[in-house]
């Protein structure tokens, strides 16, 4: 694909809706996006009822408009299939194509995001608008890339998803016998004769069946790719050169699997919100983006084979993708395609701090972006989101964010050179959205596990460390990292497995958390002892679990405190040992007995006094082949986990990429790293061989 074709240069720009101003506002934005060095804008994306004010009725007429004065200006398009959020009318044409939540309540218009990806009549008029598009702009010189739908989010519980849940269903297990062996039916009198019998995860009496859900949550992520997949088939008939993609929302929620549509998109393209610590998890959303954007895998379609009630009844022509091949596909570029000029932190939108814009915007790029966008261009004056902030705010251009936003557009051009060389990453940490998912089973022995939290700690300890990690899935190929880690990966398939034992016997060192390798991918326990699929590269058996309370505190200690010594840590330098302070574990805690490793810390301390924990190994090491294998049964502060990896706090981001290096002061006080002296809130972006200042 034709990317990045039109733009060597980094994009820069946002979501432009103009429909929401008068005429005269749009030669006003044009000019001062040409201030601001925007050189792409993504329009459309909620345009649906502008462009089809009723069945069968177009008016493109402000569209050419538009895409003709942002010609004129020179700025490309991204523009937008409206599929996110069908107009009135259509809901009330097509009621079976809202939304069903889980407990049979039929969503109505209002919000937006109201739809059902299995509905007929909502699949075919979305290819329907696709090709109006297409057909109208596949010419049109401001086409830079399409972007479809927008963060495709919405499940839905209703009959078009329960026949499409069996179809697929049919096609990941063939048999009833095998989905009934699948989902342990022989429990709770789940048994199912006939295919018709299943449905949905929908309201039931108690728990529902977690392996049920985790495939309903494995079905709704192909068969909203199976939309995606539709319009892209039109686009591509239509306009071949044309980069096609759709922005990623990312999030515990999200009901996504990343990595399989990464392979879809011609680019992979994410919006990231950030909140509670907005340095740290920029670095995580973009190393993420990198991760899924390098290592793309095929999934399998929803709907393996020609259904008639998928296909698009109304337009038979354009290709339906069926059956896509499975496995890796090539790597892609990335892309920042919405941020905020303000942070979400949940009760309140904070106004972000002079230079924070740039910072994380550049954090983004430095971690492999081909660019950094908004939501929006200019803040709405009313509508849901008229608090949302935008490159333009409610006070106009003489303002310090558009200020920012003009300085930010003028430093992107100074970074090409920067940009041309991969990032590079001193180590690894395991993702696997599956695992997320079945982690948000019901019936868990904690209701407060949160996975996402604890990748998110394995990676900020790197990050406020100095290195630079790939967020990687379990599958990749790992032999290049000096270091991997493995946080709560709960969900583990034997290849999977495999391929860690492989990494470890080749050299690597393998850092794995409680709670992985537990199930198999049916979110079926590995019988035996934990972590099922590990044991014998860990060289542990893990007899129970034991979730602790928030306020209750282990201590750690090393194993010769049980002869009588003091229980004082060795500063010893290698990895498996921390500094001189006692550590402790907190959230959770398991029976550990030894099977070939050592012990290097072990659980004393009160609050094990009477229980099987006391004395026993809490955090161990196991030399595998050539490497080693540590494995840390509760969770560590995150100053515990870097002594463990032996690792030095670093003040300031850094990433390197080649011979360049960026490093970015995110604090309020001056650092200085690598002969760099960065002021507070200061960034720089230096080839090795150039003047320090
Ligand atoms: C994004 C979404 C945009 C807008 C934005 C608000 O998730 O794609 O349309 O809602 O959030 O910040």
């Amino acid at each position: 694909m034709d990317w990045p074709g039109r733009f060597g240069a980094l994009c820069y720009g946002g979501d432009y809706n103009p429909e929401q101003w008068p005429q005269e506002v749009w030669k006003e934005d044009v000019a001062l996006m040409r201030r601001a060095g925007v050189n792409l804008v993504s329009v459309g994306v909620f345009s649906w009822a502008r462009l089809e004010p009723s069945p069968g009725v177009h008016d493109f007429g402000w569209l050419d408009d538009i895409l003709d004065l942002l010609h004129d200006g020179g700025i490309g398009v991204d523009l937008a299939t409206p599929t996110a959020s069908p107009p009135p009318w259509f809901g009330l044409a097509h009621p079976d194509a809202l939304t069903v939540t889980p407990d049979g309540v039929r969503l109505t218009h209002g919000s937006r995001d109201t739809y059902c990806v299995h509905a007929p009549a909502y699949r075919a008029a979305c290819v329907r608008v696709a090709r109006s598009l297409a057909e109208r702009y596949r010419d049109h010189p401001a086409l830079a890339m399409w972007h479809v739908h927008n963060e495709y989010g919405t499940a839905c519980h209703c009959e078009h998803a329960a026949s499409a849940f069996r179809t697929w269903l049919r096609a990941r297990h063939g048999t009833l016998d095998a989905l009934n062996d699948a989902w342990t039916t022989s429990f709770w009198s789940q048994h199912y004769s006939a295919w018709e019998q299943i449905t949905p995860p929908r309201a039931t009496q108690y728990l529902p069946n977690p392996s049920q859900v985790l495939d309903f949550r494995r079905f709704v992520s192909d068969a909203m790719l199976d939309h995606f997949r539709e319009q892209k088939a039109v686009l591509r008939e239509l306009t071949p050169g044309v980069p096609v993609t759709t922005n990623f929302v990312l999030g515990d929620w999200a009901p996504v699997n990343h990595r399989h549509w990464a392979a879809e998109v011609d680019l992979v393209a994410i919006d990231h919100y950030p909140s509670a610590d907005p340095p740290a998890e920029t670095a995580f959303a973009a190393d993420l983006a990198r991760g899924w954007a390098a290592n793309p895998e095929r999934g399998p379609a929803a709907d393996p084979g020609p259904a008639p009630e998928h296909s698009p009844a109304a337009d038979p022509s354009p290709a339906t993708e069926h059956a896509p091949e499975r496995g890796p596909a090539p790597g892609k570029p990335w892309l920042l395609m919405e941020q905020a000029v303000v942070t979400y932190t949940g009760p309140r939108m904070l106004a972000k701090r002079p230079g924070e814009i740039t910072r994380l915007s550049l954090s983004h790029i430095a971690r492999g972006s081909r660019g950094a966008m908004f939501f929006q261009w200019r803040a709405s004056r009313g509508g849901a989101e008229l608090w949302h902030g935008g490159m333009v705010p409610h006070a106009g251009p003489d303002s310090r964010i558009f200020r920012e936003i003009c300085d930010l557009g003028a430093l992107l051009p100074t970074l090409k050179d920067a940009c041309a060389a991969p990032v590079e990453a001193g180590a690894a940490v395991l993702w696997d959205a599956e695992a997320n998912w079945a982690l948000q089973s019901p019936g868990l022995p904690s209701t407060e596990l949160d996975y996402t939290e604890t990748v998110r700690q394995a990676h900020r300890v790197l990050y406020r460390h100095g290195v630079t990690a790939d967020l990687v899935h379990p599958s990749a190929d790992l032999s290049a990292y000096p270091l991997v880690l493995v946080p709560a990966l709960y969900l583990l398939a034997d290849a999977d497995a495999d391929n860690l034992r492989r990494y470890v016997s080749g050299g690597g060192t393998l850092v794995v958390s409680y709670l992985s390798g537990v199930a198999d991918e049916h979110a079926r326990v590995r019988l035996g002892g934990h972590p099922g699929a590990l044991r014998d590269l860990l060289g542990i058996r893990v007899e129970e679990f034991h979730p602790l309370p928030p306020d209750v505190v282990l201590t750690l200690s090393p194993p010769d405190v049980l002869d009588g010594d003091q229980g004082e840590w060795d500063d010893q330098e290698d990895r498996g040992h921390r500094g001189d302070r006692p550590e402790t574990g907190t959230f959770w805690s398991e029976h550990v007995h030894l099977e070939g490793a050592e012990a290097l810390a072990v659980y004393t301390g009160p609050h094990t006094s009477g229980t099987p924990l006391s004395g026993q190994p809490a955090i161990t090491r196991h030399p595998y082949g050539s490497g080693t294998a540590l494995y840390v049964s509760t969770r560590l502060s995150d100053t515990a986990y870097a002594h463990l990896l032996g690792l030095k706090p670093a003040p300031v981001e850094l990433v390197r990429r080649g011979e360049w290096l960026f490093a970015i002061n995110h604090s309020d006080e001056e650092h200085e790293v690598d002969g760099l002296r960065l002021p507070p809130g200061g960034f720089a972006v230096r080839a090795s061989g150039d003047p320090k200042p």
